[in-house]
């Protein structure tokens, strides 16, 4: 008898993977099916089971594709690599433009120059600019597996939601369901390797685009970033919140934009007021992992592609981000 490949995929859609209450088709990815006539071969990945559950649903899927009328079923299932991410931190700040993306930036470069493993997950949905930040103007490759080979800068492995857009620059309106699946597939579908940190870059505030991201990843650890001003502390704080109620640990708050250096003649000035930083780690418990100077040199990276840790300079907040990646260590 003739199998259809469409009977077949319904097979394989309406299977549950032993062992989970998940079904083959929704966890797994369905690699090939091919029918010659009565001749049934199918690949497929799904996450790591036992092999006894392995067992149980290779009997099942053969059973059921014979029940189609197959006289030879050929299965090739394999397990989907673990990623080996020791530490995935998101970063979050109550408002857009304190620096959250620069911050996630130079702490990545700065773990890297400690000799950690590092990455960075862009998955700001609404302006997705850590790429530019690192000057990277090429989308990643693709390899024969499927998965997605991160771009390397400065010892850093950085992917971006961006790249999975046709033009980054166009808005575009996500869909709840649709970032879930964009980010996941970050996480998941990029050759990460091994990492000692990924630092997800969030999108800014705490609304339903954070919520969604924070919630599609498994995240162990959240950094809020704010300026000493009243108001950015107040929307600090909500993002402390937010991760409290996700019971994601907090490591810290980093005050970015703390005191300008002139850079004439060096003068500092609090031009953002003065301890909003310090007032919300004792409030909160959460300790102050530093507190970045609003310096030229930084901006001047940033538009020019090179984090401000690796600059030739010797600038402050090189020191300051250095000191800022060595607590992190400590308190991780
Ligand atoms: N410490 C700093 N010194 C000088 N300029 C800075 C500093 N931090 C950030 N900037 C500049 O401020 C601007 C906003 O920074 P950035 O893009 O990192 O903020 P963001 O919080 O990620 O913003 P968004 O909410 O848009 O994602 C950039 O032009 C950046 O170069
Ligand atoms: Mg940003």
């Amino acid at each position: 008898m003739v199998v259809q490949q469409t009977q077949v995929i319904d097979v394989l859609k309406s299977t549950f993977i032993p062992g989970t209450k998940k079904m083959l088709l929704s966890s797994g990815m369905l690699r090939g099916v091919d029918v010659k006539g009565d001749k049934v071969s199918v690949s497929v990945t799904i996450p790591k089971i036992s092999d006894e559950n392995l067992n149980r649903l290779k009997e099942v899927l053969t059973k059921r594709i014979k029940g189609l009328g197959a006289t030879e079923v050929n299965l090739e299932i394999d397990f989907k690599k673990e990623q080996k991410i020791k530490y995935s931190i998101a970063i979050a700040s109550g408002k857009g433009g304190v620096g959250k993306s620069t911050v996630s930036t130079n702490v990545a470069v700065a773990l890297a120059k400690l000799g950690k493993k590092v990455g960075v997950l862009d998955a700001d949905i609404h302006g997705p600019n850590v790429p530019i930040l690192f000057g990277i103007n090429e989308r990643p490759y693709v390899n024969e597996e499927k998965k997605i080979i991160p771009i390397e800068r400065y010892g850093v492995k950085v992917i971006s939601i961006g790249f999975l857009l046709e033009n980054p620059s166009t808005p575009v309106i996500w869909r709840g369901p649709l970032v879930t699946k964009a980010i996941e597939q970050l996480y998941n579908d990029v050759e990460w390797g091994e990492l000692d940190y990924l630092l997800i870059d969030l999108p800014p505030g705490t609304g339903d685009a954070a919520l969604t991201v924070t919630q599609s990843l498994p995240l162990k650890y959240g950094i809020v970033v704010t300026t000493p001003q009243k108001v950015s502390v107040a929307d600090a704080s909500k993002a402390l919140s937010m991760f409290k109620e996700m019971k994601i640990p907090v490591l810290g708050i980093i005050e970015n934009m703390s005191y300008f250096i002139c850079p004439k003649c060096g003068e500092r000035s609090e031009i953002f007021g003065h301890g909003g930083g310090e007032k919300m780690s004792l409030e909160n418990g959460v300790p102050l992992l530093g507190k970045v100077p609003l310096e030229m040199k930084v901006r001047e990276g940033g538009d020019k592609g090179i984090p401000a840790i690796s600059m030739e300079e010797d600038t402050e907040t090189k020191h300051v981000f250095m000191d800022i990646a060595k607590r992190i260590i400590e308190v991780s």
